[in-house]
């Protein structure tokens, strides 16, 4: 199938990331939010992020205003009628995110394709929460969206080939590189990169040395962009403490 619209759920500093991609791919992309203010400050993130295209000469001046014209913000589950494919970038809580699957599902076609961008929750799990597992798959993005180039297609028990292969697709679509991982707490990711996180953390609280150094022996040592505390506040500290309870 070929998706021409996408359904953002949450606006936030994932879900505005990723509706950038996507637009930027040439997608129309309903972004939704319960929170008005989440919707203007995405909107308004992903028009600074197109207006920087231009100036870097990733877009024309022309491919980013059309980009800006195929994007909705809404605040009306009922919008998300008229996309092909959502991708849910909500709370990373099993809760919340069955809730905002629960919620939409209704107002979606039987045929839409559901992802999440969970960091850590089960795709099996989540996916027997909808309608249609078969339809259902992991998407996991990576912060700062627009430039990372990783996208884990995490694909649960009843997922089927269709769906992966249709995921995989949009993802490249968005100049993105889809790597599939299984269902595993974590995936990989975050199965390798919070334990780093967290000894980082223990290392703080023991003295081993200060936050700056720290963070100075991973990036001058391992050539890591970022130190592993640095990260952790780019992340989101209660993200981070989100996933290491999912691993625990
Ligand atoms: N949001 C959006 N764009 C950002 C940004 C941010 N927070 N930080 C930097 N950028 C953009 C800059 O605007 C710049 O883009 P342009 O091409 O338009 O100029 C580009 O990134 C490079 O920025 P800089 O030259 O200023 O800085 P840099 O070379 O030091 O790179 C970085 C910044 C890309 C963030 C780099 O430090 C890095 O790669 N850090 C590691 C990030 C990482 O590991 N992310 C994954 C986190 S894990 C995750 O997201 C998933 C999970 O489940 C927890």
């Amino acid at each position: 199938m070929e998706i021409k619209a996408v359904g953002v759920l949450g606006a936030g500093t994932m879900g505005h990331g990723i509706a950038h991609v996507l637009l930027r791919g040439g997608c129309r992309v309903f972004l939704y939010d319960l929170s008005p203010r989440f919707l203007e400050a995405g909107a308004g993130r992903i028009a600074k992020g197109l207006a920087r295209d231009v100036e870097k000469e990733r877009l024309s001046a022309a491919e980013s205003e059309q980009a800006l014209k195929r994007l909705k913000a809404t605040a009306r589950v009922e919008d998300l009628g008229g996309a092909d494919f959502i991708v849910e970038a909500v709370t990373e809580d099993f809760e919340v995110k069955a809730g905002a699957f629960r919620a939409i599902e209704p107002h979606c076609a039987p045929q839409t394709i559901f992802a999440s961008n969970t960091s850590s929750i089960s795709i099996t799990r989540l996916a027997a929460a909808t309608r249609h597992p078969d339809r259902f798959v992991g998407l996991h993005f990576f912060n700062p969206v627009p430039v990372m180039k990783l996208v884990e297609v995490v694909p649960g028990l009843d997922t089927s080939r269709e769906t992966i292969e249709a995921a995989e697709r949009l993802v490249a679509s968005a100049g993105k590189t889809p790597v599939r991982v299984n269902d595993s707490p974590g995936f990989v990711s975050n199965r390798v990169l919070m334990p780093m996180i967290n000894e980082a953390v223990f290392c703080l609280m023991e003295g081993v040395a200060d936050a700056k150094g720290i963070d100075d022996v991973m990036k001058l040592g391992m050539n890591h962009p970022m130190g592993p505390l640095e990260l952790a506040d780019l992340i989101g500290l209660d993200v981070c403490l989100d996933i290491m309870t999912v691993l625990y």
